[in-house]
């Protein structure tokens, strides 16, 4: 245990047209430092998740933070980028620099601006997180890729539209009551499993209602060492941080069994020392409902083959054995890739604080977190308790 989150921030997700990657960025830096009660002056680096790739005029975004506040200059300031994986990206190696002792409070902060970018340039850019030499021809962005990936599912495991409908419906009833969620509508099995004008088939047997949204927003933590944080208003103690880096190109992998995840979620729950069924939540990264059920194989809450089981069985629903999800996911609550992975962390932090609103699981203890880049290439688990 070296650190804990004592701070955050979260705007809401969606279509954003009036603020720019700069705004967000300074929007959330300076909401989540007030949040923690610690002053600019105080913060030893700064870490910006930001993917990019052809969304924003605007590369080099490092500095972007040091808007907020002139008592941010001359820190130390660095953009990651590890796909969808970003925002985790960000805050592992926050973590990173405080298990190192080099500094005692990091702010991390994730940022993406998707929807000024046109439709075919957002499938452009999406697929640059796929191994470009093989894989970026396909149609449908990385809604291509994971529709092949649900085809290959479906014919090594059957057909799985019930799973997937009944998975996208769970977390779209969840997203609800998520204030920051960008589609808070319960879309219901019904109009899920259909395919039908307002939920057409995007890529394989993926329907609209199996994707995530193209979103913007931004997410903040501030981060501290355990002796600063207890000294502070809340304390979320990282019990367990892994990353797992997989290969790059689907061909050298079985891509239906997510290896990285499994293996990182495996590395979480040792370090942690708990098991998967001590845990009272997680945020898993659901950019396509496929993946979503993929994960619970990965995971180890179910057999692979048997994902279906986890969803059927009410496992995975917000007052089942491990809720899933219960801020909507990526489903409901948007996907700017580089915010995804540090919300995830934020709402996690806000569940265990007991300040989840709605969303709010009962004497919620410990909250896991699996935030993925690509094809389950880039795969980082955390498992957050409270302190105080
Ligand atoms: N799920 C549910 N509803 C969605 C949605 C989604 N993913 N995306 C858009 N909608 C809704 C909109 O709110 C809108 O509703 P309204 O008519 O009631 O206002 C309607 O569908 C049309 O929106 P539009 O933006 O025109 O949809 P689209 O067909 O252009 O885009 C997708 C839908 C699924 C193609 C797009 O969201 C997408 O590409 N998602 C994947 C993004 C991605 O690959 N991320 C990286 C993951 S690794």
């Amino acid at each position: 245990m070296t650190a804990c989150i004592v701070g955050w921030a979260h705007t809401p997700f969606g279509k954003l047209a009036d603020e720019t990657v700069e705004s967000l960025v300074v929007r959330v830096t300076n909401v989540a430092l007030a949040d923690a009660g610690i002053a600019a002056k105080d913060v030893d680096e700064i870490v910006l998740g930001h993917f990019n790739a052809g969304f924003a005029a605007q590369d080099f975004t490092a500095s972007l933070v040091l808007q907020a506040s002139p008592d941010l200059r001359f820190k130390r300031a660095t953009r990651v980028e590890n796909a969808c994986a970003t925002g985790s990206a960000a805050v592992h190696q926050g973590l990173n620099a405080i298990a190192a002792r080099s500094a005692r409070i990091v702010l991390v902060v994730g940022v993406e601006q998707m929807t000024t970018t046109s439709a075919a340039d957002i499938g452009r850019n999406l697929l640059k997180a796929s191994y470009v030499r093989d894989e970026a021809d396909i149609d449908g962005g990385f809604a291509g890729i994971f529709g092949q990936i649900a085809s290959l599912y479906f014919q090594r495991w059957g057909d799985q539209s019930d799973a997937l409908a009944k998975i996208a419906a769970k977390n779209h009833k969840n997203g609800v009551g998520n204030p920051y969620a960008q589609l808070r509508k319960d879309f219901g099995y019904d109009f899920c499993r259909s395919e039908s004008d307002k939920n057409p088939r995007v890529a394989g047997p993926l329907k609209r209602t199996d994707c995530s949204p193209v979103s913007d927003g931004a997410a903040a933590l501030v981060l501290a060492d355990v002796e600063t944080a207890l000294a502070l208003d809340k304390a979320i103690v990282f019990r367990a941080a892994a990353h797992v880096q997989d290969f790059l190109p689907m061909a050298r992998r079985d891509v239906l069994k997510f290896e990285g995840c499994a293996l990182a979620w495996q590395r979480a729950l040792a370090q942690a020392g708990v098991a998967l069924k001590d845990l009272s939540f997680a945020e898993v990264h659901d950019c396509f409902t496929i993946a979503e059920l993929i994960e619970y194989e990965a995971m180890g809450l179910v057999p692979q083959g048997q994902g279906a089981r986890a969803i059927d069985e009410g496992l995975v629903a917000k007052d089942g054995a491990l809720p899933i999800n219960p801020s909507g996911g990526l489903k409901a609550k948007g996907h700017p890739i580089g915010a995804t992975g540090v919300s995830m962390h934020a709402l996690a932090a806000m569940q265990l604080s007991g300040r989840a609103g709605d969303m709010q699981i009962k004497n919620a203890r410990l909250g896991g977190i699996f935030n993925m880049g690509g094809t389950a290439v880039a795969n980082y688990v955390s498992i957050l308790e409270r302190l105080r």
